[in-house]
């Protein structure tokens, strides 16, 4: 029955050939290195999921946002794991992307025909360290008030347009609730809207492209003896 079932839905979706596509490609023999991307897909999927379950009870405004934190942690049932598992795993994205990063660079994994996956790479890490600077604002407190204080300062000093930047990223010349809101807005919507699409392309390149395999050290002497 099952079998007719998955057969029914295959000769109409494809199944197999998606199977085969996405999970059955050949690879060439890598290491423990090349799990970071999956890894940071994993965290970035963690961090969607966790961050769902928050915003049934966070609320963004300066006189609810630390209330309804404190009643995450100490009223709400496993809801200070959920806030544990996505702060901590806020921190972890990050060092896992950024590793991940370090093993296409040092690996050269950059190169040709891989510029593209690289390049999106870029963005993805800027958008990441993005949702770690938004997401920490949304506690509301004194840390986070400050902290936030501190970094839009940072990108106020820019030269010629520092002031307007600082007036976007704050909403006016300084933190209140308007800033909380567009940052829960930026942390919830646009970042997230941002990476996924930046994750399916490189996800399709990567697919497309297949992986690097680990660059061999007779291949860069002999570059080395040619240059
Ligand atoms: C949310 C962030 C990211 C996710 C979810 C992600 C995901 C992945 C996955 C699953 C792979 C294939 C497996 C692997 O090689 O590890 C991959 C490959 C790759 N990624 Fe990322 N990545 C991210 C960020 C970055 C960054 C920041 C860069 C560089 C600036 C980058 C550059 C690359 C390159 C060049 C490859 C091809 C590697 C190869 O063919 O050997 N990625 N990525």
């Amino acid at each position: 029955m099952t079998v007719k079932v998955i057969t029914w839905l295959d000769e109409r979706l494809g199944l197999t050939t998606i199977y085969d596509l996405v999970l059955d490609r050949k690879v060439p023999k890598v290491n423990w290195w090349f799990t970071l991307g999956s890894a940071s897909l994993f965290l970035f999927v963690l961090q969607g999921v966790t961050g769902i379950f928050l915003s049934v009870y966070y609320v963004p405004s300066p006189g609810q946002a630390y209330n309804s934190i404190q009643y995450i942690m100490n009223g709400v049932t496993f809801g200070w794991l959920i806030r544990g598992i996505h702060s901590w795993g806020s921190s972890l994205m990050v060092i896992i992307v950024f590793i991940h990063m370090l093993r296409t660079f040092f690996m050269g994994a950059y190169k040709f025909p891989r510029e593209i996956t690289w390049l999106t790479g870029v963005f993805l890490l800027f958008a990441t360290l993005g949702m770690g600077f938004t997401g920490y604002l949304l506690p509301w407190n004194q840390r986070a008030f400050w902290a936030t204080t501190v970094g839009t300062e940072i990108a106020g000093t820019v030269p010629l347009i520092g002031d307007f930047i600082l007036r976007v990223l704050r909403g006016g010349s300084d933190l209140s609730a308007v800033t909380l809101a567009r940052f829960f807005s930026v942390h919830i919507w646009f970042l997230p809207v941002v990476i996924i699409a930046l994750i399916s392309v490189h996800m399709y390149l990567v697919v497309r492209l297949g992986i690097s395999s680990v660059p061999k050290e007779e291949e860069s002497e002999s570059s080395g003896e040619a240059a």
